[in-house]
């Protein structure tokens, strides 16, 4: 097996797998209130196309870690299905789902049953009137009875996923690491990133890092994560005084993509809903390989194929170059 390198030396074992680009919010920081132009049916991949795919990843191609995105991608109809077919593969990948919480009193315990290993969760406040202006949707009951279902479900940890905006949300950065430490969830901040569907986003607006970990400061003590932080996309610091979900102490965490980029370190490669991978977040090209499984090419053709897209990986995203250039595709139809 010769597995998904860059000429960099990085080695791709993570898969993100976006299951679909439609979502039942509407984030006004991903997308407008009436949605966008979603894929054509015949365009996403079946369920059996991607368990064909990510079999050729684990097996072909030294994948270990397979996280669904979307979009939302609880509201795929095949989502256990997916799920169980994912955990059956040799050697069995970890498996995981970034959603926004939305349909996981439903579905928390049959993902478990169906071999999910771990959850993240997207919150951005806890204030409901926020919520409802900022997804645009009443729901916010829905995302905190799924975060105490897939905690009730065991799933461990819960990862929160807040990204701040300013004068938006900014000031729940205290309460909403509060909230976490009080029901045992690891909270990560997230830099906003230029992926939003209205092209909008503008670097003097987005709230840092640095801003991100002065507000918590003022409230808590941190002291920087001893743990070998590899390629995780989150520095992590862990909380004074307070104990996690696993007896340890807690941490929190803080995405710093755009200020403190990780690109160096990214173990990452990207299965769009339509077939296309993407070797990075930001790439320009995509490789089709929905028309190689369609057209019947064997597994080593299409393995080739995948391999040839990860060589290609540019050393990192580039935001702040002159040249810079947001993808096509936005955030919500990448996976994230
Ligand atoms: P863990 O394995 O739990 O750490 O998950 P994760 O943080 O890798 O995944 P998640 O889907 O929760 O993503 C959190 C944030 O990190 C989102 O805003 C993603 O867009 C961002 N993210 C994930 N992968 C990458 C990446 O390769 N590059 C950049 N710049 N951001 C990423
Ligand atoms: N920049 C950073 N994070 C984003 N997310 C959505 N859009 C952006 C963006 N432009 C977050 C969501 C979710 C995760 C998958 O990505 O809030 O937590
Ligand atoms: Fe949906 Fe996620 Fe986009 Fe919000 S950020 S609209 S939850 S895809």
């Amino acid at each position: 097996m010769s597995s998904l390198i860059d000429r960099f030396g990085r080695r791709a074992t993570d898969l993100r797998v976006s299951l679909t680009d439609r979502c039942n919010l509407r984030c006004s920081y991903c997308m407008p209130a009436e949605g966008l132009a979603w894929l054509p049916h015949q365009d996403v991949l079946s369920d059996d196309e991607i368990g064909h795919l990510l079999r050729i990843a684990v097996v072909d191609l030294g994948v270990t870690e397979i996280r669904f995105t979307g979009g939302e991608p609880l509201i795929r109809p095949g989502l256990l299905g997916i799920v169980a077919a994912a955990a059956a593969l040799r050697p069995r990948p970890t498996l995981s789902v970034t959603t926004n919480g939305i349909g996981l009193t439903r579905l928390a315990k049959p993902l478990v049953d169906a071999g999910l290993d771990r959850v993240n969760v997207s919150l951005d406040t806890l204030r409901a009137d926020r919520f409802a202006t900022l997804t645009r949707r009443d729901r916010i009951e829905d995302v905190l009875a799924g975060l105490a279902a897939a905690h009730a479900a065991g799933l461990r940890p819960v990862k929160i996923n807040s990204v701040l905006m300013r004068g938006v949300n900014d000031d729940e950065a205290p309460s909403l690491l509060r909230f976490a430490l009080d029901h045992g969830f690891e909270l990560r901040f997230i830099e906003q990133m230029p992926l939003d569907a209205q092209h909008g986003w503008r670097r003097d607006e987005m709230v840092t890092a640095d801003e991100i970990l002065a507000a918590l400061q003022a409230e808590v003590t941190l002291r920087p994560d001893p743990a070998h932080r590899g390629a995780a996309p989150a520095e992590t610091w862990l909380v004074d005084g307070w104990t996690g979900h696993d007896g340890q102490p807690a941490k929190v965490g803080v995405i710093a993509s755009v200020t403190r980029p990780f690109c160096g370190a990214c173990d990452r490669t990207r299965l769009t809903a339509d077939g296309q991978i993407r070797n990075c977040l930001f790439a320009q090209d995509e490789t089709d390989l929905r028309a190689l499984l369609r057209a019947g090419a064997p597994d080593g053709e299409i393995a080739d194929r995948w391999r040839a897209a990860m060589w290609g990986k540019r050393a990192g995203h580039g935001i702040d170059d002159p040249t810079f250039l947001q993808p096509d595709r936005p955030m919500s139809a990448i996976g994230g």
